[in-house]
C-alpha cells in the first residue's frame, strides 16, 4: 500500500518534471541569420548551474571578447576567444557545426568530454545576444546549463539584459548568481589588448 503510493507520487513528480522541462525546451530565435550574427561579441555575463565552471568563473571574472568567422559555403563557424590570464591575453578557439535548426549549433567540448547544444535565444544582431548552451558530459551523462549574454560593446541596455534575466529565472536560476562584466581591459582576438600591452611587455 505504502509502496504502491510512493511509486504513484513519483510518477505523478515524474510527470510534472517532464512538463516543467518540456516548457523550457529552448527555441532558437525566429528567422535566425547567420551572417548578422557574425563578427565581434563581448560576454558580459554568465550563470551557470555547474558549480566548477562557476568556481572558475568566479577566479577569472572577466568580459571575454569573441570573434565569429563563418566562412560561406561551410557547414561550421569558429568563435575565437580572447581572455586574460595571468595579465597576457590569451585565445581560444571552438569551431560550432551548425544543425538543421537556424540559431542552433553543436559542438563537442574535449576538456570535458561534453556534447554541447548552443541556442541564440534571443538577439537583435546590432546589440545584444541571449544564448543558451546544454552540455552533456561523457559517459557520467551529467547535463549542465549555461546562460550567456552576449553584448556588441562592453555595455548593454536595461531592455536586453532584461532578456537575459527572464531565460535566467526561466530555468530555475537566481540572477543573484551572475557573474558579470570585470573588464580589465580590453584583450581582443587577433589584436593587441589595450590595457594589458604595456603590462605583458614589462612582465615578459
Ligand atoms: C567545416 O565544414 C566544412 C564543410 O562544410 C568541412 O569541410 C570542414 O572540415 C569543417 N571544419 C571543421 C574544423 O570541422
Ligand atoms: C599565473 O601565475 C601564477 C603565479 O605566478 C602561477 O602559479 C599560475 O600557474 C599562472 N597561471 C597560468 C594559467 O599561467
Ligand atoms: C560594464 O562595464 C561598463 C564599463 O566599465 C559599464 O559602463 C556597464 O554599465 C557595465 N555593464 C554591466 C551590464 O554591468
Ligand atoms: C606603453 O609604454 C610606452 C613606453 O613605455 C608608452 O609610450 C605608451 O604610451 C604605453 N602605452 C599604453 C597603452 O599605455
Amino acid at each position: 500500500m505504502q509502496i504502491a503510493a510512493s511509486v504513484a507520487s513519483l510518477l505523478v513528480l515524474g510527470s510534472a518534471w517532464t512538463l516543467q522541462v518540456a516548457a523550457v525546451q529552448p527555441e532558437s530565435q525566429a528567422n535566425f541569420d547567420l551572417d548578422q550574427f557574425m563578427g565581434r561579441w563581448y560576454e558580459l555575463a554568465v550563470v551557470s548551474d555547474c558549480p566548477h565552471y562557476m568556481q572558475h568563473k568566479r577566479e577569472n571574472p572577466v568580459v571575454v571578447a569573441l570573434e565569429l568567422q563563418h566562412v560561406a559555403s561551410e557547414s561550421n563557424f569558429t568563435a575565437t576567444a580572447a581572455t586574460f590570464r595571468n595579465d597576457s591575453c590569451k585565445e581560444t578557439s571552438t569551431v560550432y557545426s551548425l544543425t538543421d535548426t537556424p540559431g542552433r549549433f553543436f559542438h563537442h567540448f574535449a576538456r570535458f568530454a561534453a556534447d554541447v547544444d548552443s541556442f541564440v535565444v534571443h538577439t537583435d544582431y546590432e546589440e545584444y545576444a541571449v544564448m543558451l548552451q546544454l552540455s552533456t558530459e561523457k559517459p557520467s551523462e551529467t547535463k549542465t546549463t549555461k546562460i550567456k549574454l552576449y553584448s556588441r560593446s562592453t555595455d548593454i541596455s536595461p531592455a536586453a539584459l532584461k532578456l537575459f534575466q527572464s531565460l535566467v529565472r526561466q530555468h530555475g536560476m537566481s540572477n543573484d548568481a551572475v557573474i558579470k562584466n570585470h573588464s580589465k581591459g580590453e584583450c581582443v582576438p587577433g589584436g593587441q589588448a589595450t590595457e594589458a600591452k604595456n603590462v605583458t611587455s614589462a612582465g615578459v
